[in-house]
């Protein structure tokens, strides 16, 4: 999938053991299908040599002011003003320094100084010893830097290259992709808070067994990550599934329809809009075995008796806040035939504003989909594609909704 599509980026790297993460980071965005410019201060030139990022981004690396490869050798100008976005990684300390005195000694701090601020933002991925991140210097500087208008991308924590283990390592690439990829998202959800639920329950038999169903959470999770790329809050309550938590999303793990009721309608109360897509079981077993149920050799099968599950989507939907319209409620059906009826029933048995069908075998561990919307006004098919490009227009749909609907 090309996030970056049409993107050019001025990838910068400065002095710092990340360096070698920024080649991975490189290519990274031109798989995404962004074009890179990169260029390097002398002392990134010690970590990594521009042939490296030259042979990945595919074009010639700059790395002084006096280059005179530009017919008016002013790369500074030149390569920032045709960037969508300036990205700093590594961002060492030393260089985060030079930005808040606003220095341009060399051609990467002058390129920064010289950018129209306007249109063309400046994202910074920090790496440094974790004694440099913790330094009031560093902090201070960092939030002045942010007060100026960069963005900061944060840093990991963990093991460092100097042996000590920390605060202030370089983000991941692939983390680093999607909190980009996340920056240049519409801001369409801003100030909202959505709780999402994803994935299957299991509903134990006994200590070792239980029932369950094919949901892998993809859809749930690509909501997720698309709602916070759309500038929202999000909780995602996710049953057992081993999918990466997208950055900058709240995960709470739970495992039986019973768990899911009692974490989702616990985080509704602060929510203000619901994506219920976990496929929570209907009914549970009635009663639970502490030890393992053996067979007795007899030929006997044991008897199963179920009870039902309570209805997370019907309970926040009849909800005070969803009734005082505090709450937009999304609901979603997985049917194997007839979504269309089906879909408009579901609709209107939990009295939502809008609900999603989708056609269970057809989703379940795809990394595509086709979604029907379900409202009010009637019925919209989104085309098959990724989770991630429905998730994306559904935080349209949702957002376009939000000021006025009607169940
Ligand atoms: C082996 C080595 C590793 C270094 N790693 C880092 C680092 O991870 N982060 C950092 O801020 N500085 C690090 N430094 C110090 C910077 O390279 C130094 O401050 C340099 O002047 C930065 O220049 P620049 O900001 O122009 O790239 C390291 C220095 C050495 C010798």
């Amino acid at each position: 999938m090309q996030d970056l599509a049409g993107k050019h980026l001025v990838l910068g790297l400065t002095g710092g053991i990340a360096c070698y993460k920024s080649a991975e980071l490189c290519r990274l965005f031109v798989k995404a299908g962004a074009t890179v410019q990169v260029v390097m201060t002398e002392a990134a030139e010690q970590f990594i040599t521009p042939v490296t990022m030259q042979a990945l981004s595919g074009r010639t690396v700059y790395t002084s002011q006096w280059d005179t490869r530009e017919p008016n050798n002013m790369p500074h100008i030149n390569l920032s003003r045709e960037a969508d976005a300036i990205v700093l990684a590594p961002c060492s300390a030393d260089f985060i320094a030079r930005l808040v005195q606003g220095r341009s000694d060399d051609l990467l701090s002058l390129m920064c100084l010289a950018r129209p601020m306007d249109r063309i933002p400046l994202l910074i991925a920090p790496a440094m010893n974790r004694e440099m991140w913790a330094h009031p210097a560093t902090q201070r500087n960092l939030m002045q830097v942010s007060a100026d208008g960069a963005t900061v991308l944060g840093v990991g924590s963990g093991w460092q290259a100097c042996g000590e283990t920390g605060d202030g390592r370089m983000l991941e690439p692939a983390q680093l992709l999607e909190d980009i990829t996340a920056f240049f998202q519409p801001k369409l959800l801003a100030g909202q808070k959505v709780l999402v639920t994803a994935g299957p329950t299991f509903e134990a038999l006994d200590p070792i067994r239980g029932i369950t169903n094919h949901s892998s959470g993809k859809m749930g999770f690509a909501i997720a990550r698309a709602a916070r790329e759309a500038g929202a809050e999000v909780t995602l309550v996710a049953g057992p599934v081993h999918l990466p938590t997208p950055r900058g999303v709240t995960r709470v793990d739970v495992l039986s329809a019973q768990d899911m009721f009692e974490a989702t309608t616990r985080a509704a109360q602060g929510a203000s809009i619901f994506v219920a897509t976990a496929a929570v079981a209907d009914w549970r077993p009635a009663t639970h075995s502490d030890q393992k149920i053996k067979k007795d050799g007899s030929g006997k099968t044991p008897v199963l008796d179920f009870v039902e599950n309570a209805d997370i989507l019907l309970t926040v939907a009849k909800s005070e806040r969803a009734q005082a319209k505090k709450l937009f409620c999304v609901g979603f059906a997985a049917e194997s035939e007839n979504l269309v009826e089906h879909a408009k029933a579901k609709r209107e048995r939990k009295g939502i504003p809008l609900l999603v069908g989708n056609i269970g075998p057809l989703t379940f561990g795809q990394d595509d989909n086709a979604l029907l919307l379900v409202d009010a006004q009637g019925v919209r098919e989104l085309p098959r594609a990724s989770k991630l490009t429905l998730a994306r227009e559904l935080m349209t749909e949702i957002a376009a909704r939000l000021p006025d609907w009607s169940v």
